[in-house]
């Protein structure tokens, strides 16, 4: 497959301090996005994903590296016309409304009337704020203002987005619902390149990733090839019995009245819980194998980076 984005040896330092010395934030990242993929940029916070992102968008200056986006170099108006960019923090001007908001962007894209007002319904569609075209701004919610932002991000129609931590703050139900919009711009054919921290969101949702920890790229790859299908362990909820009984097969991890959760480790140690439980006549309420998770890896990579 095409790689719609490359980035090459990336290095970038801010002075800091008053007598200013030079920080290095990036040092020396590659990676590449291919098309019609949705790429995780993950790393924990001050890991330098917002530095790649400016750099990459030609917002700050690399010290050094190359930057290709569709072949042409990052700065050039054949790549800018082809992407779309929702900022970590996005700037919203409140007074406007809904409609109002959009309508300036695809004015500065010299959208013509008839093309613009259909891509402005279309986007207010996709993003499920048709309703909210005549409300202000500052009377959209967190979720709300989120969703016009990536609608924002869409005005251009471009081939390759750039999400810069789209889902912070959002509830469960709003960080699924933007999920889900990920998910439909990825079947319409757009590539996501998405910066995030929230693991089971980039689990759920992205083909490969990057993993960014101290301004290096330690880990990249297909997310199947870094998470194994091993299990760990499993967590078993019992009544019925008594810590004690439970000597030996494995590691309590909770109890609620008669209820206790543990982790057993070791294949044969369930068989002889589940003849212990038979035995007792004691009730198993759950039992569910535990696999890496991104997170187990992501902890162990950013512990050890
Ligand atoms: N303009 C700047 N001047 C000095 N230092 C900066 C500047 N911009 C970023 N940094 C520093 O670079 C480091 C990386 O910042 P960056 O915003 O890229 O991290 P991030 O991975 O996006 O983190 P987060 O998950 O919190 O958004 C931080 O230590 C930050 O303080
Ligand atoms: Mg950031």
């Amino acid at each position: 497959m095409a790689a719609v984005l490359k980035v090459e040896n990336l290095h970038k330092s801010f002075k800091v301090g008053f007598i200013p010395k030079k920080r290095e934030i990036l040092k020396g990242i590659s990676f590449s996005v291919e098309a019609g993929e949705i790429f995780g940029y993950l790393g924990p916070n001050g890991a330098g994903k917002t530095t790649t992102l400016k750099c990459t968008l030609g917002l700050i200056f690399p010290d050094q590296g190359q930057i290709e986006i569709f072949g042409h170099s990052h700065l050039s108006l054949e790549a800018k016309e082809r992407i779309g960019y929702l900022p970590e923090s996005p700037y919203f001007y409140e007074y406007l409304t809904g409609g109002e908001f959009l309508d300036f962007y695809a004015r500065l894209f010299l959208l013509g009337k008839k093309e613009k007002e259909e891509r402005i319904r279309s986007l207010l569609r996709l993003v499920g704020l048709e309703r909210a075209a005549r409300l202000q701004l500052r009377k959209f919610s967190r979720g709300m203002l989120q969703r016009i932002g990536l609608a924002q991000a869409l005005i251009n129609d471009p081939e390759l987005v750039f999400l810069d931590e789209p889902l912070g703050g959002l509830d469960p139900l709003g960080r699924k619902e933007l999920r889900d919009i990920i998910i439909r711009l990825k079947r319409e054919g757009k590539t996501i390149f998405l910066c995030s921290h929230i693991l089971q969101d980039i689990e759920m949702i992205c083909d490969r990733v990057a993993i960014l920890v101290g301004g290096r790229v330690i880990s990249q790859g297909a997310l199947e090839a870094l998470v194994s299908e091993k299990i760990l362990y499993t967590e078993v909820t019992l009544s019925g019995l008594s810590e004690s009984d439970l000597e030996g097969l494995g590691e309590p991890v909770s109890s609620h009245g008669d209820r206790i959760m543990l982790k057993v480790f070791q294949e044969d140690n369930i068989e002889r819980l589940v003849a212990l439980v038979q035995d007792k006549k004691a009730r198993i309420h759950s039992l569910v194998p535990r696999t890496e998770t991104l997170e187990d890896i992501f902890v162990e990579m950013v512990r050890q980076g």
